[in-house]
């Protein structure tokens, strides 16, 4: 990527591509491995399945058929992409990056590509990224992808966070409007607290506890203090979309759609009816793929896409939370290529 005269233009959301691993595992399988019941699972987070990835796939695997999916949907060149965020907290190694090797996998040639990690909430600062660099004039199209693989690291034997996770990925198209009439990406809301690390982390595998023999494997996956987590996000949720709200100018009645991420009903019912918006508003699918972290929010926009709930125009409110802790709010209008 290199940019040379720059000229401002709006950022607009033009297409999403989304993919999940075939294996479903059910509360069933869950109910055989730890002590749980479906009805348990069911009744204090609202998941019933989730997809798991296949032996030999990794996070790359799942963010370039995210990416293909995008690419087809759009008919999109892979050369007319200049720039490739992938939000993961899960990569396929320490380095290189994910989004370098999703690159060349997808036909984008020398495509400027980073990975970012703000854990959930990393989507939402991958589509802020990407919006500064198309609104500074810097790019004229972006691919934003949140990939996650977090099978890979929960601790199968610990009941109060194997029911949660899964693995997935989503792919949004960034680009500039070439001076289409539409709303564009109106603003964000990005924030964090690094005063809690441990309220949901992976305390082991980087450098300050990297992995040797005397290394427990429960330090190797996430741990999370749930009652904890479960106030901040329902505290944030409210608070960061109505910061969002006011700053664009806008009221909850603006809003067609709440796609927020899919970390438990419990959390997104309270959140959504102190926000006021109604229920058929609010996008839910992690019943049938669980919490896949940054892949959340993309994945439920395509499937509102699918089903007809997300309608062309239609203003957005995205909002992401998660481990930092780290929240992100986006507010964009949906506007597909036609
Ligand atoms: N099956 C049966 N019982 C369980 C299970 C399980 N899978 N997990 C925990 N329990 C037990 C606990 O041991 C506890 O038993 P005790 O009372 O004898 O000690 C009891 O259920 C209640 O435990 P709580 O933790 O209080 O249960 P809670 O109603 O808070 O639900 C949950 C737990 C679902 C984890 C909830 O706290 C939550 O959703 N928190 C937020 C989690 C989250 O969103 N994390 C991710 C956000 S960011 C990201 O995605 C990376």
């Amino acid at each position: 990527m290199a940019a040379g005269p720059r000229t401002p233009r709006r950022a607009r959301l033009t297409g999403v591509g989304a993919y999940v691993p075939e294996r479903v595992m059910t509360n069933a399988e869950l109910e055989v491995m730890v002590d749980t019941t479906d009805e348990w699972i069911l009744a204090r987070t609202g998941i019933r399945e989730r997809h798991i990835a296949a032996g030999d796939q990794a996070t790359t695997d799942l963010a370039a058929a995210a990416v293909r999916d995008l690419l087809d949907r759009t008919g999109t060149a892979p050369s007319d992409i200049d720039l490739l965020i992938i939000a993961t907290t899960t990569p396929d190694y320490v380095f290189p990056p994910c989004a370098p090797l999703v690159g060349t996998m997808t036909g984008m040639d020398s495509v400027a590509a980073f990975d970012l990690n703000a854990v959930c909430s990393g989507f939402m600062y991958g589509m802020a990224q990407a919006t500064g660099m198309v609104e500074a004039g810097l790019i004229r199209r972006a691919v934003v992808v949140g990939a996650d693989t977090l099978s890979r690291i929960i601790n199968w034997e610990d009941r109060a966070t194997c029911v949660l996770f899964a693995d997935g990925a989503g792919a949004v198209m960034i680009e500039a409007d070439d001076g289409a009439p539409g709303t564009g990406v109106v603003g964000f809301d990005l924030g964090s607290d690094g005063s809690t690390p441990g309220d949901l982390w992976v305390p082991a595998g980087g450098t300050r506890t990297p992995i040797t023999p005397g290394v427990p494997h429960a330090d190797t996956c996430i741990q999370m203090n749930g009652r904890e987590v479960f106030r901040f996000a329902t505290r944030i949720l409210v608070e960061s979309s109505a910061r969002l709200l006011r700053e664009a100018g806008l009221t909850i009645d603006d809003i067609d759609l709440l796609v927020a991420h899919q970390a438990n009903e419990r959390i997104l019912d309270h959140a959504s009816e102190r926000i006021g918006i109604p229920r058929e508003k609010v996008v839910m699918n992690l019943d049938r793929l669980g919490n896949t972290s940054s892949a959340s929010i993309p994945l439920a926009l395509a499937e509102a896409r699918d089903t007809g709930v997300l309608a062309d125009g239609a203003l957005v409110l995205m909002v992401g939370f998660g481990a930092g802790l780290t929240w992100g709010s986006v507010l964009a209008r949906w506007e597909p290529r036609p």
